[in-house]
């Protein structure tokens, strides 16, 4: 039977923040696509119980602890990847942070952790694997940012501007890196009910002024990004580079519109 054009076989994955709900949701997608996948987390007892949840295909999926904030762990993972698999295909930059707080009293040190995480980090995992995908004129790299790239929302000045650096990030490393057979797109997702946002769900209050800007009246699940994931990595979207794509139920069509 000829091989689907969504099909990751015989490609290996990395996918930092496994451990949430969305790199979880993403790195299952990934396995069942036929990828194999490395799971990169900071801590390991959670990527023990990521690794028991996803059963079935333990001989397609090894794990790594790292802090994405620190490149010389980014550069030891990526390189211990290529000695243990051989070949890095695929990058999903999965891992972040939230501080919420008003913007006129953010804290620094609060600040500098969410650009240290979420946007450096996003650089230090992307631009290591680059050096790699290079050498086989072919990869990968998909960026989870945010609808938060492009709306304002209150409170989160350091993480919608981390958000919004990933978006021109990765239009920089996408024109840069066409030439070398590499693809760097971003998934941005609306609002889901992970760990992250919990808080925001158990609030009647909070849920109902969001659910009330999305047009489809419901909040993102995990797995809503599975399809959007495999599609950005296989053989599918080979000419796509550079874009976003927003898994939001409609949020930024509507932008925010509650009228009608
Ligand atoms: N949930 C939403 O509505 C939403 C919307 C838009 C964008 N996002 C973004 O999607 C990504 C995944 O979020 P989520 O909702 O799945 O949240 P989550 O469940 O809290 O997952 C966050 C993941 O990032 C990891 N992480 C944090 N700091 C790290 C570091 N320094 N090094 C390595 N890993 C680190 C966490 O590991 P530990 O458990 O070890 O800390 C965890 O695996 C995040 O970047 C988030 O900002 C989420």
């Amino acid at each position: 039977m000829e091989k689907s054009i969504f099909s990751l076989e015989n490609k290996v994955a990395i996918i930092t923040g496994a451990t949430g709900d969305l790199g979880f949701a993403i790195s299952k997608a990934y396995i069942e696509a036929g990828a194999t996948v490395v799971l990169a987390g900071r801590d390991q007892n959670k990527l023990k119980s990521a690794i028991q949840k996803l059963g079935e295909s333990l001989d397609r999926v090894i794990t790594y602890v790292v802090d994405v904030a620190d490149a010389k762990q980014v550069d030891a993972m990526i390189d211990g990847v290529i000695q243990r698999l051989g070949q890095i295909d695929i990058l999903v930059t999965a891992a972040g942070i939230q501080h919420r707080s008003p913007a006129l009293t953010f804290n620094h040190d609060a600040w500098n952790e969410v650009l240290q995480i979420n946007l450096n980090g996003t650089f230090y995992c992307a631009q290591a694997a680059a050096k790699h995908m290079i050498s086989k004129n072919s990869g990968r790299i998909i960026m989870i940012t945010s609808l938060t790239a492009e709306i304002g929302i209150p409170n989160i000045a350091a993480y919608a501007a981390s958000r919004g650096g990933i978006r021109q990030l990765c239009k920089a490393m996408a024109v840069e890196w066409a030439q070398h057979g590499i693809t760097v797109n971003c998934i941005g997702p609306g609002r889901f009910r992970t760990n992250m946002t919990e808080d925001l769900f158990v609030d009647a209050s909070k849920r109902t002024k969001f659910l009330d800007v999305i047009p489809m009246k419901r909040a993102g699940s995990p797995e809503d990004l599975a399809g959007v994931s495999v599609f950005l990595a296989s053989d599918a979207s080979s000419y796509i580079t550079g874009q976003s794509i927003y898994v939001d139920g409609g949020w930024l069509a509507g932008c925010g519109n509650l009228l009608g």
